[in-house]
């Protein structure tokens, strides 16, 4: 383990040799390595859950533009509020997510790959750094990787600078590219024109090192863990009102009451489930299961016990989205702004039913008309909170507002 501990459960991760997956994968064509990853039915762990055997084959059958080359771009931006699940894979299990760069590039035919890291992360750059030049010497990147003529790939890493919407992928890439970390219009998709206007895939790092425990273990066996729907493992950052804090490791399928009495909350108000940009679930959703079927995650958690007053968690994310809102379409920027606004006559007690419903029916605009997940899933918080909490939030309020939905 890696001298800057982190507090978390053992994870399946700690079991998987690093080396396995690719020596595995370097058995097989190309084709076979998407179909592996593909039968495992790996689905995106950043938050959006696309398959990512899917993306890989558009990739790999995608057109490099002019003689370029493609890409593989890991995301470990991390800006979730609630998320530090990757900075445990970085800390303690870089190789498996280099390796599992190096088995994508081998599948869609990529020579370059970048690391995209979270700006309050460069104090793991040199750590980072120590594992890519270990990686050069052992033949395990750069030109003719283990002796096979002509799989060239190497790995770069490029800092972030703390906006949360460079971790949107297109964002992501413009900010490689030296522009404004604005997200794109999509169709084109990265994986036909992504860096530079090449195919260019882009992971999360739990997702490219889930991809080197499958290849190492087989998509059977990973198949096997979590629900019918949402194959595998997840690790999840759990934060807030509980006795035991840290990054877990849960079977996906598992139910919020079970995830609580793992961490130690049996007297939670509510579970914020995805970050601020997820949804708020009182305690009469515990039952409900983290899965892509039911309530889908890039795996943050916040519990929010007894004492917490709701309107403020409501305020606290807004004030989050109007800081991190791009500004590049209305929705979203005058959007979160506004539901602010109406946060704060909630506060003072002057928001009328008619006004709140307004608000409501704007966060319906929003999450339709937003040009990326920011501002689509911005007002989520805000639905939840003022469907489920209405009479705590009705009841501090002077006002009388009437059924909210
Ligand atoms: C505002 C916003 C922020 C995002 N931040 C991240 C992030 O920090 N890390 C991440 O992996 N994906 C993030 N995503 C999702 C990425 O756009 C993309 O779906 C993901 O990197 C794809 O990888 P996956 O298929 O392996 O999940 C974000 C999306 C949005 C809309
Ligand atoms: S939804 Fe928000 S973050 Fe996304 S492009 Fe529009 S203004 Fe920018």
């Amino acid at each position: 383990m890696h001298p800057i501990d982190s507090k978390r459960t053992p994870l399946t991760y700690d079991t998987i040799e690093p080396g396995a997956g690719l020596a595995a994968a370097m058995k097989k064509s190309r084709a076979d390595i998407i179909a592996e990853v593909s039968a495992s039915n790996l689905r995106g762990r950043g938050g959006a859950g696309f398959p990512t055997g899917t993306k890989w084959n558009l990739a790999a059958a995608a057109r490099v533009k002019d003689g370029e080359f493609k890409y593989v771009v890991c995301n470990a931006d991390e800006g979730e509020p609630g998320t530090f699940k990757d900075r445990v894979l970085l800390l303690d299990h870089a190789d498996l997510v280099f390796e599992g760069m190096t088995i994508a590039a081998r599948a869609i035919g990529a020579k370059k790959g970048i690391l995209y890291l979270r700006g309050e992360y460069v104090y793991m750059r040199p750590h980072l750094e120590v594992v890519l030049a270990r990686r050069r010497e052992t033949g395990r990147l750069g030109e003719g990787i283990l002796r096979v003529a002509g799989f060239d790939f190497d790995i770069e890493i490029r800092m972030g600078a703390g906006a949360y919407v460079c971790g949107e992928e297109t964002a992501l890439i413009e900010s490689l590219e030296g522009h404004r970390g604005e997200p794109r219009n999509r169709p084109p998709f990265p994986v036909d024109t992504g860096f530079l206007g090449q195919p260019t895939v882009v992971n999360n790092v739990e997702t490219l090192a889930c991809v080197s425990a499958i290849l190492a273990k087989g998509a059977a066996w990973f198949k096997a863990i979590g629900s019918e729907r949402s194959a595998g493992f997840k690790l999840f950052s759990i934060s807030g009102d509980c006795a035991r804090p840290g990054v877990y490791e849960f079977p996906l399928g598992i139910t919020v009451r079970e995830l609580l009495d793992r961490v130690g909350a049996p007297d939670a108000k509510a579970v914020q489930v995805g970050g601020a940009s997820g949804v708020c679930l009182t305690a009469s959703q515990f039952e409900r299961r983290i899965a892509f079927e039911d309530v889908a995650t890039g795996g943050s958690i916040i519990v929010l016990g007894p004492g917490r007053d709701m309107l403020h968690v409501a305020r606290n994310f807004m004030e989050f989205f109007v800081e991190e809102s791009c500004g590049q379409c209305t929705p979203c920027r005058v959007g979160n702004a506004k539901l602010l606004e109406g946060i704060e006559k909630l506060e003072r007690g002057e928001c009328s039913t008619a006004y709140l419903r307004e608000l409501l029916s704007l966060c319906e605009t929003m999450q339709l008309a937003s040009k990326c997940g920011l501002g689509q899933s911005s007002p989520n918080a805000f639905v939840s909170i003022m469907t489920h909490f209405q009479d705590e939030i009705l009841g501090r309020t002077p006002v009388a507002m009437g059924g909210v939905r």
